[in-house]
């Protein structure tokens, strides 16, 4: 009987499957790519004070308590959608004072609710911390997360 699975049709396969699904991954990376740039992130709003923002909210490891866009940490809110959450969408100006207000309130001192700090921010830097929480608010998440509150 002649052997039907020889050591070249093995190798054949290995290379055939390697050359296979290394060229599925190059061409899914890049689709993801030009996905992430074009598609799902607002490029043209990527202002100066939303890069200066996101600096705000590095420099004060803001992600130490919450998340943003589901990364971070558990102890306090989801911050990708407080934009939306503030009203912001429609009220701009109404949700940049309602995240003034709340960054100066801070701690609030209520007992049994868990605390933030004060980070004694100025006033430019609140203006860039909303100019970039509103741009992450515009990030197409494909409605992640599910709900506002989320
Ligand atoms: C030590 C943990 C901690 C850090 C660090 C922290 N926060 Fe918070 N944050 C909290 C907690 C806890 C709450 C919820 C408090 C409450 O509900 O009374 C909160 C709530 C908020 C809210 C309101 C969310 C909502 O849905 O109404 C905003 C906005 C916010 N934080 C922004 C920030 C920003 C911006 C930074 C960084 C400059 C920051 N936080 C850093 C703990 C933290």
């Amino acid at each position: 009987m002649t052997e039907r699975f020889t050591k070249a049709a093995a190798r054949n396969i290995f290379y055939g499957g390697s050359l296979f699904f290394f060229a599925a991954f190059v061409s899914l990376t890049g689709a993801s790519h030009v996905y992430v740039v074009e598609k799902s992130t607002d490029s043209k709003g990527l202002t100066e004070s939303v890069a200066r923002g996101k600096h705000v909210w590095e420099k004060n490891s803001c992600i130490n308590c919450h998340t943003l866009l589901g990364e971070g940490a558990y102890f306090a809110p989801e911050l990708g959608n407080v934009w939306v959450r503030y009203g912001g969408d429609k009220d701009p100006d109404g949700a940049r004072m309602a995240l003034k207000a709340w960054m100066g309130a801070q701690p609030s001192g209520i007992e049994g609710r868990r605390q933030m700090p004060q980070f004694h921010l100025t006033e430019r830097e609140l203006d860039d911390l909303a100019d970039f929480l509103a741009w992450t608010s515009r990030i197409n998440t494909q409605n992640w997360p599910p709900k506002v509150s989320g």
